[in-house]
């Protein structure tokens, strides 16, 4: 079966000792499935990340960080540095993801400085698009997911592109006020997302980045949305944060993946 991703970005939530403890837990739980068949990541706050880089087996859960400055040092006050992130032996870096866009106002060519930043440093980049829902009802969803991988992606080869990841989160769906995306819609996009990446990198490796949908996956729609055969993985936010939670939804999302025969 095709790998899939599940992985949870645990925004500000969390303090350390919670953090750890979710971590160990959720260790626990999945341990028996193997790692050839998911990918399972989770972005704690940077507080916590020092703590879950020593406490927590790696083997079993990729660790990664909410943000990171473009620059190794500076006078960027506020900001965390490569190089520092790179002193925690994590492994990857999200970019871009809806709060940073809309509540800090990030722009496409702040991302595209901090995905490349994060590539060359040897991160995998998990860069995050999704359309707001005023630009959905304009009809420009398309254009705009594919504006934000052209701009988030420029100047990257398809050598670095190995090791980019896309997450697609609908700025409407997210949160506690968010409605999820239908699966169809959530699969059209998706074919939008795999479309331009295939233009960006070419088929081979514009095919072989994995795309997540995250945006109020819950159990309830979890399994209709990981068997759309464009979706690779689900990001999770809120339905993630009991460990015993998440480890039934994985297992419920890759018995249904199994059962519609995913490849
Ligand atoms: P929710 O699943 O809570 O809507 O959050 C999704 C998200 O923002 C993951 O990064």
């Amino acid at each position: 079966m095709k790998k899939l991703y599940f992985g949870t970005n645990l925004k500000m939530y969390k303090n350390i000792a919670d953090t750890v403890a979710y971590l160990q837990k959720l260790v626990e739980n999945t341990k028996d499935i193997s790692r050839e068949d998911i990918e399972l990541f989770v972005i704690p706050s940077y507080t916590s990340l020092q703590s879950a880089t020593e406490k927590v087996d790696r083997n079993y859960v990729k660790l990664g960080a909410q943000n990171m400055c473009w620059e190794e040092q500076g006078q960027f006050t506020g900001e965390i540095s490569p190089l520092m992130l790179g002193e925690l032996g994590l492994d990857l870096v999200m970019i871009g993801h809806s709060e940073r866009r809309h509540v800090f106002g990030e722009t496409d060519f702040e991302e595209n400085k901090k995905v490349i930043c994060a590539l060359e440093h040897g991160f995998t980049a998990l860069l995050c698009v999704g359309e707001t829902e005023e630009e959905k009802e304009f009809g420009l969803s398309d254009e705009v997911l594919r504006t934000q991988l052209k701009v988030g992606f420029h100047n990257v080869t398809p050598e670095m592109a190995k090791k980019a990841w896309v997450a697609y989160e609908p700025v409407w769906a997210i949160g506690v006020n968010g409605k999820p995306a239908s699966v169809e819609y959530a699969e059209e996009k998706h074919q939008v997302i795999k479309k331009c990446l295939v233009e960006l990198f070419g088929e081979e490796v514009g095919l072989s980045i994995p795309v997540l949908y995250g945006g109020s996956v819950n159990p309830g729609n979890a399994n209709q949305l990981i068997v759309q055969p464009s979706v690779d993985g689900l990001f999770t936010g809120r339905s993630a944060w009991q460990a015993d939670a998440f480890n039934t939804l994985i297992r419920d999302a890759m018995a249904s993946a199994a059962a519609a025969g995913k490849k």
